[in-house]
């Protein structure tokens, strides 16, 4: 990978990691994600987030500062917007290299620099208004942005190239190669990263929303000429396409949302799946889209990611020893740590002995306040009533979600 110069002053380095490994231990991330960083100069020189020793990155990096004439010893100060070690794993290697180096972050960020990687010198603890000048013209203000998505978090703001460095905010997952700005990409791209930004933001940020829209609000007050997150793309054609995306994702926790249905759903025999098959039918001729899942199969990333757009969810589960089929439990369990508040919700399933999940799926649904129409379980192979009245409730959540009022 090449570093791009974003102004005179500012350039975006960032290494692409593609490794099997999950994102924070949980996220798979087939297309890669990129980490970036940025180095702005007046007469002295700063970099804007790290990397973590990931896949060669941290050598990425000093490469593409090595191109530009600068080494790390030549740094002044390193700006950590975000302490999550994504940003920070190269910290304590990149100090020992440059222990002159000057570290700057919030107050609790500076807290974290001292629990992750035992550093108690030259750390200097700002809030927003506060300036950093890096002589001939050139300095920089920070901005704290709580909860975007950890409490620490703050956005760096370049005013003289109207830069705003925002961290995990308005990133994505995917690679990017050796192209990193927005205008850079094909439509048939930005649809691509649109669906990885969605799932990014489902999966990283969405119990976050309420802060994603006040860290929008103090983007709104800025003249971004050009939008540097941490992850993902540079936005210097159109920053205000990822700010209003974001938007968009943030509302989807009290909605509006998308009029479709994320169907979930497992199977042991075949039975469920038969059932489910009417109720499909239901949905579609009723019009309404609908994305489709299969537990365990499917990874709950993605699961996630199609569950947080959509205003309608059909789970579709078998009874498994008197309680809730097991991949469904954990498939719930994230639906409530991520917010998959109000929606339309329809039960469906087979069971062998006895509907014994009820109360389980009951109790697991209660924090997410769904609006659920009447389950329809049936013993063993579903029955051709069975199989009409699962066509009706198809349709039935189909029409729920229809009327659901944009907002
Ligand atoms: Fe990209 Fe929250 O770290």
């Amino acid at each position: 990978m090449k570093i791009h110069q974003i102004s005179d002053r500012i350039y975006a380095m960032h290494a692409d990691i593609k490794s099997d490994d999950l994102f924070e231990g949980i996220w798979p991330i087939p297309y890669g994600v990129s980490l970036n960083s940025y180095v702005v100069k007046g007469d002295k020189i700063a970099i804007i987030d790290l990397v973590r020793d990931w896949v060669g990155a941290p050598g990425e990096l000093a490469g593409q500062l090595a191109s530009v004439g600068i080494s790390i010893k030549d740094v002044n100060y390193l700006i950590l917007n975000h302490l999550e070690p994504d940003h920070t794993g190269w910290l304590k290697e990149f100090r020992a290299i440059n222990p002159k180096v000057e570290i700057i972050a919030t107050a609790k960020g500076i807290e974290l620099v001292k629990s992750f990687y035992k550093i108690e010198d030259g750390l200097h603890a700002v809030k927003s208004g506060d300036l950093l000048d890096l002589g001939d013209g050139v300095s920089l203000e920070f901005i704290e942005a709580p909860n975007v998505h950890w409490p620490e978090t703050m956005f760096t703001w370049a005013p003289r190239d109207g830069v705003l460095f925002s961290c995990d905010a308005f990133g994505s997952f995917g690679a990017l190669g050796d192209r990193i700005f927005d205008d850079e990409f094909s439509d048939e791209e930005h649809v691509f990263f649109e669906s990885e930004s969605l799932r990014y933001y489902s999966n990283i940020v969405a119990s976050f929303g309420l802060f994603v829209n006040r860290a929008i609000d103090k983007a709104a007050g800025l003249d971004i000429h050009v939008l540097a997150p941490s992850h993902g793309m540079v936005w210097r054609r159109d920053p205000s396409c990822i700010i209003e995306r974001y938007s968009r994702y943030a509302s989807y926790m009290e909605g509006p949302r998308e009029k479709e249905i994320a169907v979930v759903w497992g199977s042991m025999y075949g039975n469920t799946e038969r059932g489910l098959a009417a109720a499909l039918q239901g949905i579609e001729d009723a019009g309404i889209p609908y994305s489709i899942h299969r537990v365990p199969n499917d990874d709950i990333s993605w699961v996630l990611a199609d569950a947080y757009r959509s205003e309608g969810i059909l789970i579709a589960m078998p009874t498994y020893e008197y309680r809730v089929f097991p991949p469904m439990a954990y498939a719930l369990d994230i639906f409530e740590r991520k917010h998959i508040w109000y929606r339309k919700a329809l039960r469906i399933g087979s069971y062998g002995w006895v509907g014994g999940a009820k109360k389980e799926y009951e109790n697991a649904i209660a924090p997410l306040k769904w609006e659920c129409l009447e389950s329809v379980e049936w013993a063993g192979a579903p029955s051709d009533e069975t199989l009409q009245l699962l066509y009706k409730r198809g349709k039935e959540l189909a029409k729920a979600v229809k009327l659901v009022k944009a907002e």
